[in-house]
């Protein structure tokens, strides 16, 4: 009989230590998030806490700017599952200033009602941590909307830009914790 591939929940996965990594100025824009002491592939690192509201409500407190763009800036939200965003504006910690990365070490993973930072490889001291916030707007990614969502992850493979070219497949390290880790 063929066996059933084992797979870990998210809420499963060890905890990292607070002493792990911690909040300072980041080359990619203000402040971000490092690691201070090796951490291990497929740690929760961090829950990103907020208040749990609607994607509509999300749109009325944030409203988006005709080029896609949020207005104001620099908002703390994150997408949780198709109903829901996590709004870091409110009850946020230090998970909502974690950057953008085109080569991440690390994915958003839901386990229920939360949402949890994951490492997706081994993360070495000094290394910041980062996600790909793969942003796809409604729009088509022109030029100039891309130049509106500039990054400085100063990644090899760097797109030059948070926005994540539609259709394409997410990082290899990301399909593969996706399918290693039940995300329940
Ligand atoms: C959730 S905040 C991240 C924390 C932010 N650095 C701060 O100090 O508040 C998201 C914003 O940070 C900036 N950002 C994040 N990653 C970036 C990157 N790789 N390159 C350039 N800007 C980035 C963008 O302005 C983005 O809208
Ligand atoms: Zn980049």
């Amino acid at each position: 009989m063929p066996r059933r591939p084992h797979k870990t929940r998210v809420s499963a996965l060890p905890l990292a230590a607070p002493a792990q990594f911690r909040r300072r100025a980041s080359t990619r824009h203000g402040l971000g998030v490092f690691a201070v002491k090796p951490i291990a592939a497929g740690t929760r690192i961090i829950e990103y806490t907020g208040e749990l509201i609607s994607h509509a409500e999300g749109e009325r407190r944030y409203p988006t700017a005709p080029d896609g763009h949020e207005e104001p800036e620099h908002t703390y939200l994150l997408q949780l599952d198709e109903d829901r965003v996590i709004d870091a504006n409110v009850g946020g910690n230090d998970a909502r200033y974690i950057n953008h990365s085109c080569a991440p070490n690390c994915e958003p993973l839901p386990a229920g009602d939360h949402m949890w930072i994951v490492s997706v490889r081994a993360i070495r001291p000094g290394e910041e941590l980062g996600y790909d916030y793969a942003i796809e707007l409604d729009e088509p990614h022109t030029p100039a909307r891309k130049k509106r969502f500039p990054c400085r992850c100063g990644a090899r493979s760097c797109r030059g830009s948070m926005l994540k070219p539609k259709h394409a497949p997410h990082h290899p390290l990301i399909r593969a914790a996706r399918r290693r880790w039940d995300l329940s």
